[in-house]
């Protein structure tokens, strides 16, 4: 009987999923990315070389393994084959590619929507990747967005173009912005539909079928929980759920399927874009973090913020995502940090809380209550066994796991897939 584990961002993204994903996928028949976009970007590292994936699941290194692009995704067919191409120049060649004809497409038109939205939000604008991503799953529960389906499927397109244009025409008018034509969008786009037309297929028909073959199956988180539309720091959240919870719906499985669900948290924080971030601090430590922990977005190249551990945070995404393994990534950029602090509760107007307002406002004036742990100063980048790290490092990790009551099953001491430790073997 295989497994079905779900790989879930524990913090505002950038922990270090791709990273895992492509460590645990060794060992995985299938891996599915179920929602988001390219605004995703996870970065992979082997042999030396340096892979940055946006849309592709991070299984496509391995001629044999499945990787499937599901029905929750919003997928930028352009920017897909770009990123295709990147990888062909890198030597990426071989691989099993399937789309989910349900998934949605973002449209040129998106990126002009969310550049206009963002503008119009003035001080309030989230900082999004200007991606287009909000707007199309805008039109996906608008009832106006097109679908992979209409690619290749000529009657559908004119239509589902046709109607969409009534609306998107008329909000880029109203803006003075350049608008769309139907002809020449319709024309680009059944192109596009020949060309990735071998990839496309019904993804929930072919997962069931793998399920009932036994195979091990890895859903790739993009983004994180604390980004999520429903349970993240609303109104700066992205459009789609990043959570464990997510995937049923965005993978077109059942939602007893999923057998261990792993959340990737980095040994300290991190956050790019606008919002709400309590742990955030700026000062030599932040700089060092930044500097060595390489902090600079991987999609828009933005300098991430940095904040110590949040396990008020965790405890919040532990309960929305049901985390049943911890892995913690980039230990080793914490390395030489004489003092560690980590969040364990806030004070919010007098009181002690440990959960996460709902309210935006509530949670901008949450002032973080800290415990203090001992750094250490020994290199941990080779470390290869858990029993092996420094005394210090090994008490932090234990604190953390005490404090949250979930097992730290993998500890990551540097970007390379090699510099992975297991305590437990999820596959
Ligand atoms: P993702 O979006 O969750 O896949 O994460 P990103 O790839 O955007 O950002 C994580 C960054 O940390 C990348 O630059 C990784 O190469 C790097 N990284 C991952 N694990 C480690 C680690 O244990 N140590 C260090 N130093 N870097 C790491
Ligand atoms: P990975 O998968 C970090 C952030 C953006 C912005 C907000 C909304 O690499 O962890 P969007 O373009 O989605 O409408 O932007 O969400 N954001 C991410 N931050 N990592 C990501 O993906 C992100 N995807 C979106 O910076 O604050
Ligand atoms: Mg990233």
């Amino acid at each position: 009987m295989g497994k079905r584990v779900v790989v879930v961002g524990s913090q505002w993204g950038d922990e270090g999923k791709g990273k895992i994903t492509d460590f645990l996928a060794e060992k995985a028949d299938v891996v599915v990315r179920s929602q988001g976009g390219n605004n995703a970007g996870h970065t992979i590292i082997f042999n030396g070389k340096k892979f940055a994936l946006h849309l592709i699941p991070s299984g496509i290194f391995n001629p044999e393994t499945i990787n499937v692009m599901a029905n929750g995704m919003v997928i930028n067919p352009e920017a897909l084959l770009e990123e295709l191409n990147t990888l062909k120049t890198q030597g990426i060649e071989k691989y099993r590619l399937f789309i989910s004809n349900r998934a949605h497409v973002v449209m040129p038109y998106h990126l002009d929507l969310d550049e206009l939205y963002e503008e119009i939000k003035k001080d309030e604008a989230v900082g999004t990747t200007k991606k287009g991503i909000g707007p199309a799953y805008m039109d996906k529960v608008a009832r106006i967005g097109i679908r992979i389906s209409d690619l290749v499927n000529p009657d559908s397109l004119k239509k589902r173009l046709e109607i969409n244009l009534r609306f998107t025409n008329m909000i880029l008018r109203a803006n003075n912005r350049k608008t769309y034509e139907l002809e020449s969008l319709y024309d680009r786009f059944i192109e596009i539909g020949k060309i990735i037309k071998p990839y496309i297929t019904d993804t929930s028909v072919l997962l069931e079928k793998l399920v009932d073959e036994g195979k091990n199956i890895l859903f790739e988180g993009a983004q994180g929980s604390m980004l999520c539309v429903d349970h993240g720091t609303y109104p700066y959240v992205t459009s789609s759920s990043p959570t464990a919870t997510s995937v049923p719906l965005n993978a077109g499985i059942s939602p007893n399927q999923i057998t261990d669900v792993v959340g990737v948290t980095k040994a300290y924080t991190t956050r790019v874009g606008g919002g709400v971030f309590p742990t955030e601090f700026e000062d030599e430590i932040s700089k060092t973090i930044r500097e060595v922990g390489k902090e600079y977005g991987t999609t828009t190249k933005r300098p991430r913020r940095i904040g110590w551990l949040d396990l008020v945070v965790l405890k919040h995404v532990k309960r929305i995502n049901g985390l049943n393994h911890l892995a913690i990534m980039l230990l080793d950029v914490l390395t030489g940090v004489k003092e560690l602090k980590i969040c364990t509760s806030y004070t919010l107007d007098g009181n002690e809380i440990d959960y996460v307002p709902a309210d935006y406002n509530e949670y901008e004036r949450c002032v973080p209550n800290y415990i203090t742990l001992p750094g250490w100063n020994e290199d941990i980048s080779k470390t290869k066994s858990f029993e092996d790290l420094p005394e210090n490092c090994i008490n932090y990790l234990l604190t953390v796991e005490r404090i949250l009551k979930i097992k730290v099953t993998i500890v990551s001491v540097g970007p390379d897939r090699l510099q992975t430790l297991t305590l437990k073997n999820i596959f």
